[in-house]
């Protein structure tokens, strides 16, 4: 038996990493999934076998069958986490352990075998510490690390596969937006609607992804940077960002987000600020907001400030809002005093820089 504090993950490393100065030059200005380290964690999972041949091995391109069911019916779930350079030298993951629950909550929904927490929490450890210099300095920087897992049986009938890969890969990142943090200009999109009631808006699988792109695409076209989802039965309540949860700041201090009815993806973001915005003693309230409501709060500046949430995009300040027939600012369009509070506050636990009185630091060794 492996001793407690024994990895899982057999390490084989890599036999050419890409040179220290080569990966440094990559790390000044890496943006955002566009720079992948030297290694990948990798778990199979088979009926008879279960979870099985945990290893860190050098980063490659797959090789899988044609007729593997993930390529044919997107059975896929993914994560999204970052580990951080904290401000006294060490490492850390942030809330690790609620990526894990999310994680097995998605694989449920999409029929898929739920990977025990101890192993997707033993697998980022695996994986940073070969990599862990591939984290970039600075405070937009960190090694943002995707998780997923993948129905990898070879077969065309529709039915939950047989077998599965669970991976995990690792980006250096800046950033999300380019040019730096700024506020975003949304699109709300009135034609598609990205998750209807007992649909997969609450999991965080590839095909939820899949289905916003045309929105998103809509939302470029016509030079904004974002699309935001209403409801897909009234076309009327704010849902959230393509990537995102949304939160709406009101003229009193307080705060509201939609609430998590099923559709929406309950953000390890979202619930780390509502904490956060609770412990400087705001109300926080996770109620509908009807479109035409926003329209007109934002006009009377109840509305004072709305900003956008998740691992990527950290807190982004929202400036703009545009429907097919108005349009509307949200404030002096830059980023308000209560987003710009929020957004300190949780960089400074994320990178240790405050105390941690919910125990979210992850410190690795
Ligand atoms: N909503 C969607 C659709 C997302 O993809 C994300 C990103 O993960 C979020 C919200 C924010 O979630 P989190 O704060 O856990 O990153
Ligand atoms: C995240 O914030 O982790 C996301 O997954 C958003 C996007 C990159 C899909």
């Amino acid at each position: 038996m492996l001793a407690s504090s024994a990895s899982p993950f057999r390490l084989e490393p890599h036999a050419t990493p890409v040179e220290a100065v080569t990966r440094d030059a990559r790390l000044v200005d890496p943006g955002f999934g566009k720079v992948f380290t030297d290694h990948m964690a990798v778990v199979g999972w088979s009926s008879a076998d279960g979870w099985h041949d945990a290893r860190v091995v050098a980063r490659t391109p797959l090789s899988v069958d044609p007729a593997c069911a993930v390529l044919h019916y997107a059975q896929e779930i993914f994560e999204g986490l970052k580990a951080y350079r904290l401000a006294d030298g060490g490492t850390a993951l942030f809330r690790p352990d609620a990526n894990a629950a999310r994680f097995r909550s998605s694989a449920r929904r999409l029929a898929m075998p739920e990977l025990p927490d101890e192993l997707f929490v033993a697998s980022l450890k695996a994986l940073v510490a070969a990599d862990r210099d591939w984290i970039p300095a600075g405070e937009e920087g960190a090694l943002y690390l995707r998780p997923f897992c993948i129905a990898s049986e070879a077969f065309l009938g529709v039915r939950p596969a047989t077998e599965y890969l669970y991976m995990v890969v690792a980006s250096s990142v800046g950033a999300y937006w380019k040019g730096g943090a700024r506020a975003v200009s949304l699109w709300v999109s009135h034609q598609f609607t990205r998750a209807g009631a007992g649909g997969t808006g609450a999991a965080k699988c590839g095909g939820n992804y899949a289905t916003s792109l045309i929105a998103q695409q809509e939302a470029t076209e016509r030079g904004h940077d974002q699309v935001v989802f209403l409801d897909a039965a009234e076309r009327r309540w704010v849902e959230e960002l393509g990537g995102m949860n949304i939160f709406f700041v009101h003229a009193d201090g307080s705060l509201r987000t939609p609430p998590l009815t099923g559709t929406i993806l309950p953000g390890i973001t979202r619930d780390s600020l509502i904490a956060l915005a609770r412990d400087a003693g705001r109300t926080v309230r996770e109620e509908p907001y009807a479109i035409e409501q926003w329209r007109a709060d934002a006009a009377s500046g109840r509305c004072a400030e709305a900003f956008a949430c998740g691992t990527a995009a950290v807190v982004t300040p929202i400036g703009q809002v545009a429907g097919p027939d108005y349009a509307f600012p949200i404030g002096d369009g830059g980023i308000g005093p209560v987003t710009a509070e929020l957004l300190a506050a949780l960089a400074a636990v994320q990178r240790g820089r405050a105390p941690d009185p919910h125990g979210w630091r992850y410190p690795l060794p």
